[in-house]
């Protein structure tokens, strides 16, 4: 089996490392000709755990190559993976042009049976256009060639991805005929081994199973933030009522943990999609609507928690940050809260301090040297007014508090991800402002002030 993986981004390159790790042959094709050239040289264009000493053990062994020849790749192949961008066009919709490019690339191409499928997050409908471009490309040949079409999307996590391929909740194939549903069965067969189920179904709901997934993540967290922020206002604890709520199994414990809003590269951008989607069949999608809005209030809860701390006047504060990716363990800082927490401060006149574990160069594309970054997470503290917790990373967990509070001009942490315990910081004498817990009395403000 020879596999073709088009689109050399995160999915792509985590699809083609997995795939060429259980012995199938892979050729990842990418139009961008510095990023092959470093592949080829072992460069990972991304952070992942993990992925880079796959990525080089498997070309070492011969079985996974980069090209940027689309022609020679898709020739003689069995299945090809689209794994191209879909980024938002302006009303919010999924840009589609790299995916029909490529499927007019395999029509171009193509010389036996192939499978051609989608694992870019593509609105409900796209396989079906896909499809046409394949024909209309081999009737331009003047020649007959059978293929099928299938839609795989994927649910990795980003810092999580190597092992969310390796040992998935599911694998989702929607496929148009048998022999496509057995082409894939084989092909995930040794990721399916071990009890890890792989759902089949018509093409058109496996697209929406991609956008309603992440969708209903999106719901949780929006939800549980906006529970958090009456908590704080009713004088409740949102950590208990996590868990209180968390522990009845038609609710689950997982993905209901309050922060400063969702981030990444999906959520913020399927959501918007999905909404659209129902724009244009005339459905109002409204519990979504309302999962965006309650996003971007949320991501200004912090900054408007620091803000009223220092009564609204935040000229000449220095402000210590710690974390500024979306999530942990990646260097992805697309729509992350840092982003507009960070442009809040600097717009209301504070100097801003920076420390992440792996995103100091991703952040100096969006900041410039507006904000000082740091490789140490205490220098990042010295002559400080605040520390201002934006990611979880571990290392941030259990910090030393005696340092922080020396370095500190004043021991005060908020805290965006609830990762400290409220009467230890308390009893250790921080001003301690988390989400959904309202640590002090006079920050108990019911109006928010609009500021990011
Ligand atoms: C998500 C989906 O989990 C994955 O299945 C899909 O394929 C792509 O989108 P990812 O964007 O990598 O993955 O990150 P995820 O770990 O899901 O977190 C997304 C955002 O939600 C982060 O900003 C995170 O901080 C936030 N989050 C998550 C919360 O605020 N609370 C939670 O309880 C969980």
């Amino acid at each position: 089996m020879k596999i073709t993986i088009v689109g050399s981004g995160y999915v792509g390159l985590v699809t083609g490392a997995c795939f060429s790790e259980v012995g199938i042959d892979v050729e990842c094709v990418d139009v961008d000709r510095n990023k092959i050239e470093n592949l080829n040289k072992g460069i990972i264009p991304i952070y992942e755990p993990g992925l880079g000493e796959m990525i080089t053990r498997n070309m070492d062994k011969g079985r996974l190559r980069f090209t940027t020849n689309i022609a020679k790749a898709v020739k003689g192949c069995d299945v090809i993976f689209i794994c191209v961008g879909t980024p938002p066009d302006e009303d919010g919709s999924a840009d589609l042009k790299y995916v029909i490019q490529v499927a007019r690339d395999c029509g171009k191409y193509m010389d036996d049976y192939t499978l051609v499928v989608t694992k870019s997050t593509v609105p409900v409908g796209t396989s079906l256009k896909v499809k046409s471009a394949i024909k209309e490309e081999l009737k331009k040949r003047n020649i007959s060639i059978e293929f099928d079409i299938a839609s795989n999307p994927e649910f990795l996590k980003e810092g999580a991805a190597i092992e969310d391929f390796l040992k998935p909740d599911r694998i989702v194939v929607g496929a148009d005929s048998t022999r496509a549903e057995e082409l894939l069965r084989n092909l995930y067969k040794p990721f399916t081994l071990n009890g890890h189920p792989i759902i089949v179904m018509d093409v058109v709901s496996a697209e929406m199973t991609k956008y309603a997934a992440n969708s209903m993540l999106a719901t949780k967290i929006s939800f549980i933030n906006d529970i958090a922020n009456l908590c704080e206002i009713v004088g409740a604890d949102i950590n208990n009522v996590r868990n209180g709520i968390g522990s009845d199994g038609r609710i689950g414990n997982k993905f209901i943990y309050p922060g400063i809003g969702y981030g990444g590269s999906c959520f913020p951008k399927d959501v918007q999609a999905l909404i659209k989607t129902g724009k244009e069949y005339n459905y109002d999608l409204q519990v979504l609507k309302a999962v965006e809005a309650v996003n971007k209030k949320q991501k200004a809860v912090l900054y408007n928690k620091i803000l009223n701390y220092f009564n609204g006047d935040l000229k000449d504060k220095t402000i210590a940050i710690w974390g500024l990716s979306f999530k942990p363990q990646t260097d992805d800082m697309r729509e992350a809260p840092s982003l507009e927490i960070v442009n809040s401060l600097l717009k209301a006149g504070a100097n801003v301090k920076a420390y992440d574990p792996v995103a100091i160069n991703e952040a100096k594309h969006h900041f410039g040297d507006s904000i000082s970054y740091y490789s140490d997470q205490y220098e990042a503290l010295i002559d400080a007014d605040c520390l201002a917790v934006l990611t979880e990373w571990s290392e941030f967990k259990i910090p030393n508090f005696k340092i922080v509070q020396k370095l500190l001009n004043s021991p005060v942490v908020f805290d965006g991800r609830n990762i400290y315990d409220k009467s230890e910081m308390l009893k250790m004498g921080f001003d301690y402002i988390c989400i959904g817990i309202n640590t002090i009395k006079s920050l108990l403000k019911p109006e928010l002030s609009s500021a990011c």
